[in-house]
């Protein structure tokens, strides 16, 4: 099959359904390229955005990426630049009214295929995300895009994964079977009567991970059931793609979801869970929650040195992601511990005692080292070994769970 039938399909139904007179309410943040997140995984937090910064989005759809990115940019006052390349006109026309509705003027707009990206000439940053996927040879997209990277920089990526999509492949494979001879739209007609009359028995019924797809409007059920070209993949295999285009897995999104020893308190499984290299302990995280119908990905050239932020100097400044701080510290002060669902997935972190006060400090702005000399005029005791082990614990809970990333100089 030839990019041509997939062109069409997002050509009839750009993805995800989006009207640009919503910029005004509210800005569609998300993983990957939350800026802060980038920051964190790809440039182990050292980026500095006030110095020249490109960022392609390759397979941009109707902008969600594009715009979050380009709007942090123009946030920050930033120069940096984001280039967005899709296939579907219609949905480039969605993405371009978007900017144009936040008056972005940092962002650029291609009708291109993303194996020709070359082109464009090399970029920081790339986000790919839902797109890989939907490749006639996802491998040769994905070197086309690492063939783009600029020294030192990494990508987002986001493809689907198996165990999430349990249910998925199969309604697929019955919508194509009676779906034979049927017009497009005769076919999104038949799609919703069927989810509308899945037996209970079916496992697309019942998975509760794909609720939302099939709620959404006639772009989702398309995307989800009616797609003319999709695959899923599981931990190794996405590894094994990445590794073929000459890049390596920094994390995988959100992380506690991707550690087995999250799920489970029984010490002899952790124990053995433990015995598992960083890849290993992903996939078993995968196997073992089930629940995984996407997998986010921060990807770095395979040789680049460690790039995933480290709590190795006073100058780090943590930044939280849209959490409200007060309200945290004002839950977590008798030595409550963090309670969050991801996907269904229930965790429960122990925090450190000074969680709450350190909490109250964290501003985006001020350093550890800050934080640590405003806390000893309380805690005269507190040297800045102990502050740190306090600090690490704090910062394993809710960078895990996508609230806190750290970064210098501040973004
Ligand atoms: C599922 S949508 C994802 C859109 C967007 N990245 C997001 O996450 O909201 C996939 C997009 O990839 C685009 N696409 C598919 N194949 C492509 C290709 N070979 N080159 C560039 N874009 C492509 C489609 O047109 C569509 O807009």
């Amino acid at each position: 099959m030839t990019d041509d039938v997939v062109q069409a399909q997002y050509e009839a139904h750009p993805y995800p359904a989006r009207d640009p007179r919503d910029e005004a309410k509210r800005l569609i943040t998300g993983s990957p390229s939350h800026i802060l997140e980038l920051n964190h995984y790809v440039f182990a937090g050292r980026r500095d955005f006030r110095k020249p910064f490109r960022a392609l989005v390759a397979g941009g759809g109707t902008g969600d990426g594009a715009i979050m990115l380009a709007q942090q940019l123009a946030d920050i006052e930033s120069p940096g630049e984001v280039v967005y390349v899709d296939i579907s006109t219609a949905a480039r026309r969605v993405a371009e009214a978007r900017a144009k509705a936040r008056k972005l003027a940092n962002v650029q707009f291609h009708t291109m295929a993303l194996v020709d990206v070359a082109s464009l000439g090399a970029f920081d940053y790339i986000d790919c995300c839902g797109v890989l996927h939907h490749l006639d040879d996802p491998a040769a997209g994905l070197r086309s895009l690492a063939s783009a990277l600029a020294p030192g920089g990494g990508m987002g990526l986001m493809v689907y994964g198996e165990l999430g999509r349990t249910g998925v492949y199969p309604t697929q494979d019955l919508l194509r079977l009676i779906g034979r001879g049927l017009d497009d739209a005769d076919k999104l007609g038949l799609a919703r009567r069927l989810t509308g009359a899945l037996p209970s028995t079916n496992w697309l019924a019942r998975n509760p991970f794909i609720r939302d797809w099939i709620a959404g409007g006639d772009a989702g059920l398309v995307d989800l059931l009616l797609h003319s070209r999709d695959r899923a993949y599981r931990v190794p295999e996405l590894a094994a793609l990445v590794g073929s285009a000459g890049l390596r897995i920094a994390q995988l999104i959100e992380p506690a979801g991707y550690d087995p020893i999250n799920y489970v308190t029984d010490p002899k499984l952790k124990k053995r869970f433990e015995t598992l290299d960083v890849v290993e302990r992903w996939a078993a995280a995968e196997l073992l929650a089930g629940n995984m119908a996407k997998h986010v990905a921060y990807v770095v050239k395979a040789d680049a040195p460690e790039s995933v932020a480290a709590l190795d100097a006073p100058d780090a400044v943590p930044a939280w992601r849209d959490l409200d701080s007060d309200a945290f510290a004002k839950s977590h002060r008798r030595g409550e511990p963090l309670r969050a669902a991801i996907d269904g997935a229930a965790f429960r972190f122990a925090l450190p005692p000074l969680a709450s006060a350190m909490a109250t400090r964290i501003d985006g702005r001020r350093s550890l080292g800050d934080i640590h000399r405003d806390l000893m005029k309380s805690n005269p005791g507190l040297d800045w070994a102990a502050f740190v082990a306090q600090y690490a614990a704090l910062h394993r809970a809710l960078n895990a769970v996508g609230k806190l990333y750290l970064n210098r100089p501040p973004v």
